[in-house]
Parts: structure tokens; C-alpha cells; sequence
């Protein structure tokens, strides 16, 4: 019976006695769309390369559909693969770089000629046949990289920081495309990048890596709105985090103390903390409000900055306790006019969180 489609299980990862993947699990639906996001050096590309067959693990085991691929050299894995670095050959033109791995697979010639119009179409390089990779953009040879690496049905690719090395804008417009080519194949996709927006927009589900284990695992929402720890909260989205002191906690909600002396209550929490344990409370820039609602906790503040993006407001306040506060109010919120002190601003305290200091 299958248990998931890609099953990683506690897969271990040692370089002599460092060990840059600790047991890392995750069960892969398929059709599924997850991204390993971290900081640099936190072993996204390590996992990646033991899921490829480029490195085995030093203990754990990779299984698709049930059977383990560890005894499956890497080139026999079925696994597409698109990587940082343009890894096109650059004596072949387009087409001859797509149809590559068909050619290797000796496919006959009618079926290459096919697959490789529909690989081009699929990334809209069809005028593109015949150039060289050097006569092309970065993109359009990622793009290509991406046909090749689709060409031959391969149930699942690998994507490792495909975009990296491209400009914000191109690397936008090809977020669309893999997003779009992801939702007509129904291809299962691995992607490794450490950029928080990108992984928001692509993925189903994201793993944040932290020193070589999985801190979080879940939908950008689960970890924007319900970060596990004060990591994710600081890796996903801006925060803000106010010095706090945990007073009682009942039914998930705690009251605390902020630097101000003033008393909260109502926080969301999902750890356990003794009384008068420091703690840090994280508010979202997003989650303030220049004028109260029902339920608002508020901060005195001295107002520092304003700057206007169009879709959004900035504002850059100080606390009483000298914290300096992102604060991005949504649309009930025209004003704040010039410096000035002895302003509040309020939050529901329902929205914000509680993480051990
Ligand atoms: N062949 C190797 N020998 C020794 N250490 C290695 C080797 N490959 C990776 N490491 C170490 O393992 C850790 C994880 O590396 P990995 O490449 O998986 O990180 P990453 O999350 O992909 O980072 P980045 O975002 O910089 O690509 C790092 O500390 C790295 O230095
Ligand atoms: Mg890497």
C-alpha cells in the first residue's frame, strides 16, 4: 500500500562530524508543489541532492511509491532536474537541448520531434528552436532548462534556486510560468530557494529549514499565520517583536506584561511558559490599527516616519521602551501626519503571538 507518493525518511546527512541534515522527514503527496526554504547553509540543497542520487545519505532511506531509491543510481531516478546555474549544453541548439534526454532514452525520432514542440510551446520558446543557449536571455535558458527537464515525463523534478540568478522582474514573469506549468502537468515539484516570496507565491506547502532539521512544515499560510516558533515568525513576512513578560496563560491565551508596564491579555500562544518568564511578542506590521476596535491592546508610541508606496502605508514608530516598530496599517488608515509623541496605536491581541525570549 502507499503511503505517499515521495516518502524522505529520516534522512541523515554527515560531513565527517558535522551534520548538515538531521533526520529530516517529510511524506510528498503527489502532484504536490513543496518548497524547502532556509537560511543559507541549512541543508535545503543537502536534502535535495539525497532525493537526486547526487549524494547518499548517510542514513535514512528515499522512497517512491513504497520502493526505496537509494540502490537506484542517479540517472536511472527518473528525476528532472533544473539547477541555479545554466546547465544547458551550449553546442546544441534549443531543440537539441530538449530533445536530449529523449535521445538518450532512444526514443524514436517522431516522438522526440513532438515532445520537444510541446516542451518548447509549454514554456512559449517555439521561435526559439534553433538558437544557441549563448544567444539567449538567462531566462530563456532557464526556460529551456525547464523543457528539458520536463521532456521526458518525469514524475517528479527538482528545482534547487532555479531563478536565483535571474533580475526581480524575470524571475516573476518565470514564477508564472512554473506555476502555470506545474498546474498542466500535475508534475510533483521539489524546489529549494531562500527567498520567503518566492515560496509564498509557488508552493502548496513550504519546509523551513533551520541548521539542517525541518523547524516548520506547512502552507504558507500555517506558517505565516501560525508560526511554531519565533524563527519562522522572523523568516516568513515581517515582524515585529516587543520584550514582554509572561504573567498566566489559560485556554491558549495569555496575558503578559510589555516593557511599558503596561498588562495584555488575550495573546495566542502554544507553548508553555512559568510566570514571570521573559517572552517576545510578535505583532505582524499589518496587524496595527491607528484607531481601536473591540478587543485592542495599545501601545504608546512616538511617531518616527512615513512613507507612502502607493498599495500600502509604512510608518516607522518608537515604544515607550525605545522598540522601533514596522507598523503597515491597511486602509483604516490615512493620517499620521507629521513627528509627534504621546500617540497610541492598537492591535488585537488575538492576532499576535507569544515565543519564549
Ligand atoms: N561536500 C560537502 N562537504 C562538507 N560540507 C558540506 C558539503 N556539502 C554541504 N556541506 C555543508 O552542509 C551544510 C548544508 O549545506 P547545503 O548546501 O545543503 O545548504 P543550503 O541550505 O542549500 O544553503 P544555500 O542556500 O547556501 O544553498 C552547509 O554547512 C555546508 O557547508
Ligand atoms: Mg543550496
Amino acid at each position: 500500500m502507499t503511503r505517499s507518493f515521495l516518502s524522505i525518511r529520516a534522512v541523515r546527512k554527515t560531513f565527517g562530524a558535522f551534520v548538515a541534515v538531521h533526520d529530516v522527514t517529510i511524506d510528498v503527496p503527489k502532484g504536490e508543489f513543496l518548497t524547502f526554504l532556509g537560511p543559507s547553509g541549512s541543508g535545503k540543497s543537502t536534502t535535495l541532492y539525497a532525493i537526486a542520487g547526487f549524494q547518499d545519505p548517510s542514513s535514512g532511506d528515499v522512497l517512491l511509491e513504497d520502493r526505496s531509491l537509494l540502490s537506484v543510481p542517479s540517472h536511472k531516478r527518473n528525476i528532472g532536474m533544473v539547477f541555479q546555474r545554466y546547465t544547458l549544453f551550449p553546442h546544441l541548439s534549443v531543440a537539441e537541448n530538449v530533445a536530449f534526454p529523449l535521445r538518450v532514452r532512444r526514443r524514436p525520432d517522431a516522438e522526440v520531434k513532438r515532445k520537444v514542440a510541446d516542451m518548447l510551446a509549454l514554456v512559449r520558446l517555439e521561435n526559439f528552436a534553433d538558437r544557441h543557449p549563448g544567444a539567449l536571455s538567462g531566462g530563456q535558458q532557464q526556460r529551456v532548462a525547464l523543457a528539458r527537464a520536463l521532456a521526458y515525463d518525469p514524475p517528479i523534478l527538482l528545482m534547487d534556486e532555479p531563478l536565483s540568478a535571474l533580475d526581480k522582474k524575470l524571475r516573476q514573469e518565470i514564477q508564472a510560468e512554473i506555476r502555470r506549468i506545474h498546474r498542466e502537468t500535475g508534475v510533483t515539484i521539489l524546489y529549494v530557494t531562500h527567498d520567503q516570496e518566492e515560496a509564498l507565491h509557488l508552493s502548496d506547502r513550504i519546509a523551513l529549514f533551520r541548521e539542517g532539521r525541518i523547524e516548520q512544515i506547512g502552507t504558507g499560510e500555517d506558517l505565516y499565520l501560525r508560526p511554531a516558533s519565533e524563527f519562522v515568525a522572523g523568516f516568513i513576512g515581517n515582524s515585529n517583536f516587543l520584550a514582554a513578560e509572561h504573567l498566566e496563560t489559560a485556554g491558549g491565551a495569555a496575558t503578559i506584561r510589555l516593557a511599558d508596564g503596561s498588562i495584555v491579555k488575550g495573546v495566542k500562544t502554544t507553548q508553555a511558559f512559568d510566570r514571570g518568564q521573559k517572552a517576545r511578542l510578535m505583532v505582524r506590521p499589518e496587524a496595527f490599527r491607528l484607531t481601536p476596535g473591540p478587543a485592542s491592546a495599545e501601545l504608546a508610541v512616538e511617531f518616527i516616519d512615513a512613507a507612502f508606496f502607493g498599495d500600502r502605508r509604512r510608518v516607522v514608530m518608537r515604544t515607550a521602551g525605545g522598540e522601533e516598530l514596522d507598523v503597515r496599517p491597511t486602509s483604516d488608515a490615512a493620517e499620521p501626519h507629521g513627528p509627534d509623541s504621546g500617540r497610541r496605536i492598537f492591535f488585537d491581541p488575538a492576532v499576535a503571538f507569544l515565543f519564549p525570549a
